[in-house]
């Protein structure tokens, strides 16, 4: 359907935002609901997010998603924001209703709702056992605490620079164990589940490395990096037998009810938005 003047509008703000994939993603479920709705790229930098943020909750739009690198300033100005926003620190969803926003972090359940992709069938359960965190900036704080509600056991925790990990650790109130980063492959031989939450991969920067040997073969890997699709780490995971898990999963899984926050409906899951981005990705390299 073509958007009347009534069209519903949400969108996605972000610095820079031409690479994002969440336009296609959305436009693909709007059109298969036949909604009368625009989702839209706001590229908004740095300075002044602030402010854009509290003016465009006045213009009638019915939400943002939010990406890097404003996902704090989002939790900042919110009017309400929910308790996973709050746990982590950070929002990836701002609702706008009579002139006020509400701050929400749907990558918590983005990360949980990917573990039930591709990696295992039955879903991996997070409770099922000690799982490995590779990084502790702001995606790992999502992962973190989504791990923790799912009730995993314990969190072996390890980044670059082991401050952070620490601090991450102490304010999730987990129960953690820490290592140094250039001895994160003793976490392999304990853990179920490998999670790169690193910029590492990310095409045009190195591969994150690990030494697979020392995983247990019943272990799930998964990167939340999806630029490229497979990465290294991915590979060099899979090359071992391991299941691995992409981070189109966790980009598709956070867009579902961001997608029923600004339109009122339910995202079709008929729909097979992954090849669609698979293509999009396959386009773009
Ligand atoms: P995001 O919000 O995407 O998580 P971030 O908060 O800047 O971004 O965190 C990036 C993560 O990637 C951090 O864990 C960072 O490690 P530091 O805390 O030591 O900075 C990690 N990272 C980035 N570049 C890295 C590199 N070359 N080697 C190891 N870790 C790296």
């Amino acid at each position: 359907m073509r958007p009347s003047g009534a069209a519903q509008v949400a969108g996605v703000a972000g610095w820079p935002i031409s690479h994002s994939l969440s336009p296609r993603l959305m436009a693909a479920w709007i059109e298969a609901a036949g909604l009368d709705a625009i989702y839209a790229p706001f590229a908004i930098g740095p300075e002044g997010a602030e402010e854009a943020f509290k003016v465009l909750a006045k213009t009638g739009l019915t939400g943002l998603n939010i990406t890097l690198p404003h996902k704090e300033i989002a939790l900042k100005i919110a009017d309400s924001s929910s308790d996973a926003a709050k746990a982590v620190g950070a929002a990836n969803l701002l609702t706008f209703k009579d002139g006020k926003s509400c701050a929400d972090n749907t990558d918590v359940a983005g990360f949980l709702s990917s573990l039930e992709e591709g990696g295992a069938d039955p879903a991996y359960d997070p409770a099922s056992g000690p799982a490995l965190v590779l990084g502790a900036g702001g995606a790992a704080r999502a992962i973190v605490y989504a791990l923790k509600l799912a009730g995993c056991p314990e969190i072996i925790l390890s980044n670059r620079t082991e401050s952070r990990a620490t601090a991450l650790a102490e304010e999730m109130a987990i129960n953690c164990s820490i290592l140094p980063w250039d001895r994160r492959d003793e976490g392999l031989e304990q853990a179920n589940l490998v999670i790169n939450t690193t910029s590492l991969g990310l095409k045009g920067q190195n591969d994150l490395v690990m030494d697979w040997d020392q995983a247990s073969q019943s272990c799930v890997v998964v990167d939340i990096v999806y630029t490229p699709l497979e990465t290294g780490f991915l590979k060099a995971a899979a090359g071992r037998g391991l299941k691995t898990i992409d981070g189109l999963g966790m980009l598709i899984g956070q867009a579902r009810p961001s997608f029923e926050a600004f339109f009122g409906v339910p995202s079709d899951d008929q729909l097979d938005v992954r090849a669609l981005l698979e293509t999009v990705l396959r386009h773009k390299s």
